[in-house]
């Protein structure tokens, strides 16, 4: 047959295919076509041959749909904290369709049969359901299906393995304790069940609030649809429309909460392993720290510090004082994490387990009888963290530790685990009033875990809290960092943890770290070292190994080592005033703090190459490109614009591959054009004061750039009242300036100066400001150190700055 011939005879074949699907539904149930129209505001309410539906504008950049097939049932998430904005939608309707209109977006609701389209203000498709497949069931099982579109991309959906642009899988969510899992791994730890789609320019976000497990396929072994769908409940999404994966990130947080401001000092180094097993093992680990001139804020104490891994207990031979340790930590700038796990072991006597019975908070057979698992203690009971009273009762034991002096709480085996096994699906939870089992719970446990963690720590110290987590849920960036597991010591996953860090900074989470030197097995010492440098360009900077691993302490890898990872250490440091402004911008934009090339460069193909998509942004500025530790050339892709070296200020420029040369000792890192980054003098922890003097690198641009400056006391709530310090600095090289904005906040800068540091400026700038000339020195600037060889040459000058806005030209 004629080409052509052919594929019109096989176009007609498909839609007479099409029309029998539709006209008889089999196992396969349709929304079907829609029967009656309500309009209740900006709400719209739908009756279709098999489904109610509602369809709310939820902003005017964010549609949400919902479809049940009886009645919608009571509208209750465990993600979802904002309510619906008033989004200034019209709705109108003909025989074929219903239009609703804001200014972000166009819906186009069909009838016949029920499906949903949504476009750009400027009419461009911006998604659909899939022509004949739509949103249907199998038994209990809900699914969506969207029309693939050419050349569409899918980042996010969480904590998931495989490649940055995840089209050409399937993934599924079922909260899983995955020990040594790999790159193919599926489900992992935490559940985020939302992605972004990119394709002809134009971005969007889809959230599934759904915690049954879910499945999402992006066109795995089909080339029609990207599909989510779940094991029961509700299909309710919503649908985010901003132009751009930074707008789309700001909705999506907006949606389901943002990471409070966590306290500064879990913003520097950190320091465990499974486990230190006595106070005396960790002063020896604390002291070390300080003689070796390490800097660290914190060490985290595994099981072992519990009496036979009962929660909220010490074992007091090998842990006597607790609160006074968390003293003498505390005199050394050492804050205290410990970990705890779910599971409450049955014994009686136990008062923390006793406490929990009378108070009835632990999960439940159908029958009545309390559920046990095994874990650490041997048979446990878990607590309901869905039911306020198991919260309230988990919160109240939390603060036994608060009060001998723990600063962080570090939420462990939480998807749930109980040695790996299957729990039972007939166990029943409260889900807050709505009695469900372990199906729909499952996935929320964590987080309702770290909320009650974090409701406890922070009634008890009125401080920030400092949460880890290793299982999670959309939305569990409002209480709580989190980790990603039992990782492997070796280089394929080092790199398989950035990728994991960089898909969860897409989905929500900005305060996210691994295992730094891996958790299963040991580093060589070139590993450990690559990765440690690395380690101090993630959000939570935390070294930690196995059991029956070897130490894993900065000092245990030979001398050199610890010199180039001492060296990162204390950059990171340095660097805190940049990266605190960095998680200050994560909180109130959900901007993550480690951001994927995607973030930025979303229509730069090269971002998303196999060779490329490790690459991320830390903040704002710095481009860092990990390899593997054994890799003496590596591929660099540095998106269009102008870069330079971070160590010695070479110009790069943008918009082409090249090859590196790779030094063991080096983590290459490249500064954007146009950057702002302030930087401190080296303290060894956050306990410790900086000197008066901001340092404030500015690289000369094209562009014009600017950056927000932001500090407070780094523990209180204060800065929720305007305890803080903020002002914007700007550079502008059409008008030769640099501008500093007027001061926002009651907090007084702890910095009483700045000294600019101009790179790119040439040796002999002329600086005026008010008319007055600067007094600028030529110099160089060795920004991993001054005990390290490279220097880049810069001009730099001193000055005051008042809390009015003022300016500078050069
Ligand atoms: C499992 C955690 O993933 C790991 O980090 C921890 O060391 C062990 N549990 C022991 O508590």
């Amino acid at each position: 047959m004629h080409k052509k011939a052919a594929s019109l005879a096989l176009g007609l074949v498909f839609s007479s295919w099409l029309l029998t699907a539709a006209a008889a539904p089999g196992p396969v149930l349709p929304v079907g076509a829609v029967q009656a129209v309500s309009i209740q505001g900006q709400q719209l309410r739908l009756r279709t041959e098999h489904a109610q539906v509602e369809i709310t504008p939820y902003s005017p950049t964010v549609l949400r749909v919902r479809i049940a097939r009886q009645a919608l049932g009571p509208d209750h998430s465990y993600a979802v904290v904002a309510k619906p904005q008033a989004a200034g939608a019209s709705i109108s309707q003909d025989a074929q369709e219903i239009v609703i209109r804001t200014s972000g977006y166009t819906a186009r609701i069909a009838r016949q049969p029920f499906a949903v389209a949504v476009y750009s203000p400027d009419g461009k498709l911006i998604n659909r359901d899939e022509p004949g497949l739509g949103s249907s069931w199998i038994g209990e099982e809900v699914a969506t299906y969207k029309s693939l579109q050419e050349g569409e991309r899918f980042l996010g959906l969480g904590e998931k393995g495989g490649s940055l642009d995840r089209r050409g899988s399937a993934y599924s969510n079922w909260n899983t304790d995955a020990f040594r899992y790999t790159n193919e791994t599926d489900p992992l730890y935490a559940t985020i069940p939302f992605y972004i789609g990119v394709h002809h320019g134009l971005a969007y976000g889809l959230f599934f609030d759904n915690s049954y497990r879910s499945d999402f396929n992006f066109g795995a072994s089909n080339r029609r649809f990207a599909s989510f769908s779940a094991q029961g409940g509700e299909m309710d999404y919503y649908l985010i429309t901003d132009p751009d994966v930074a707008g789309i990130l700001r909705s999506y947080t907006w949606l389901t909460g943002r990471m409070p401001l966590p306290p500064l000092w879990s913003l520097g180094y950190q320091q465990n392993r499974y486990s230190y097993m006595s106070e005396t093992d960790v002063m020896r680990v604390a002291h070390t720290l300080r003689e070796k001139r390490i800097p660290a804020d914190g060490i985290t104490l595994d099981i072992h510090y519990m009496d036979q891994y009962k929660v909220f207990t010490w074992d007091r031979q090998r842990f006597p004082d607790p609160a006074g340790m968390a003293q003498r930590l505390a005199a050394l700038g050492l804050k205290l994490t410990v970990i705890v796990d779910p599971g409450v072991k049955q014994e009686s006597g136990y008062a923390s387990f006793e406490r929990g019975l009378a108070k009835d908070v632990y999960v439940k057979y159908p029958d009545g009888s309390p559920y046990s698992g095994e874990v650490w203690p041997g048979w446990c009971f878990f607590p309901d963290f869905t039911a306020a009273k198991g919260r309230a009762w988990w919160a109240n034991e939390v603060g036994a530790y608060a009060r001998a002096g723990v600063a962080g709480l570090w939420n462990d085996m939480n998807e749930i685990s109980t040695w790996g096994q299957a729990m039972p699906n007939n166990l029943l939870f409260d889900f807050d009033g709505q009695p469900t089992t372990h199906r729909q719970a499952r996935n929320v446990y964590a987080l309702n875990m770290t909320r009650a963690s974090y409701e406890g720590m922070k009634a008890a110290t009125g401080q920030r809290p400092f949460l880890l987590t290793r299982s999670g849920f959309a939305g569990t960036q409002r209480y709580s960092a989190l980790w990603t597991g039992d990782n492997t010591a070796s280089d394929s996953h080092m790199l398989l943890g950035v990728r994991l860090l960089n898909s969860l900074g897409l989905s929500g989470l900005a305060f996210t770290g691994m295992d730094i030197g891996g958790f299963i097995g040991s580093p060589s010492q070139g590993l450990y070292a690559r990765w440690m440098q690395l380690g101090a360009f993630t959000p939570y900077f935390r070294n930690h190994s196995g059991y029956d691993t070897k130490a894993a302490e900065p000092w245990t890898f030979g001398e050199d080592v610890l010199n180039n990872v001492r060296s990162y250490i204390n950059l990171r440091y340095r660097l805190l005033p940049y990266l605190y402004a960095a998680f200050h911008e994560a909180s109130s934009s959900g901007l993550p703090v480690m951001r994927s090339l995607a973030i930025d460069y979303t229509h730069d193909a090269h971002v998303y190459a196999r060779d490329f998509e490790n690459q991320y942004l830390f903040g704002p500025s710095l481009l860092v490109a990990p390899f593997e530790s054994t890799a003496r050339f590596g591929k660099l892709y540095l998106p269009a614009g102008a870069w330079y070296d971070f160590y010695t200020d070479a110009a790069h420029a943008g918009g082409r591959e090249q090859l590196l040369e790779l030094a063991p000792t080096r983590l290459p890192v490249f500064v954007k054009a146009g950057a702002i980054i302030p930087m401190q003098s080296q303290i060894q922890s956050t306990a410790e004061q900086p000197a008066p003097t901001l340092v404030l690198h500015l690289y000369r641009g094209e562009q014009a750039s600017s950056f927000r400056y932001y500090e407070d006391d780094g523990s209180s709530f204060a800065y929720e009242q305007g305890g803080y310090y903020a002002r914007s600095i700007g550079m502008d090289p059409a008008r030769r300036q640099i501008s500093f904005g007027a001061v926002e906040g009651r907090y007084d800068s702890r910095f009483t100066r700045v000294e600019l540091v101009l790179h790119g400026f040439g040796a002999a700038p002329r600086l005026q400001r008010d008319g007055q000339e600067l007094a600028v020195t030529a110099g160089s600037a060795a920004m991993l150190g001054e005990d390290q060889p490279e220097r880049a040459a810069v001009a730099r000058v001193v000055i005051d700055h008042p809390r009015t806005a003022f300016s500078i030209t050069y």
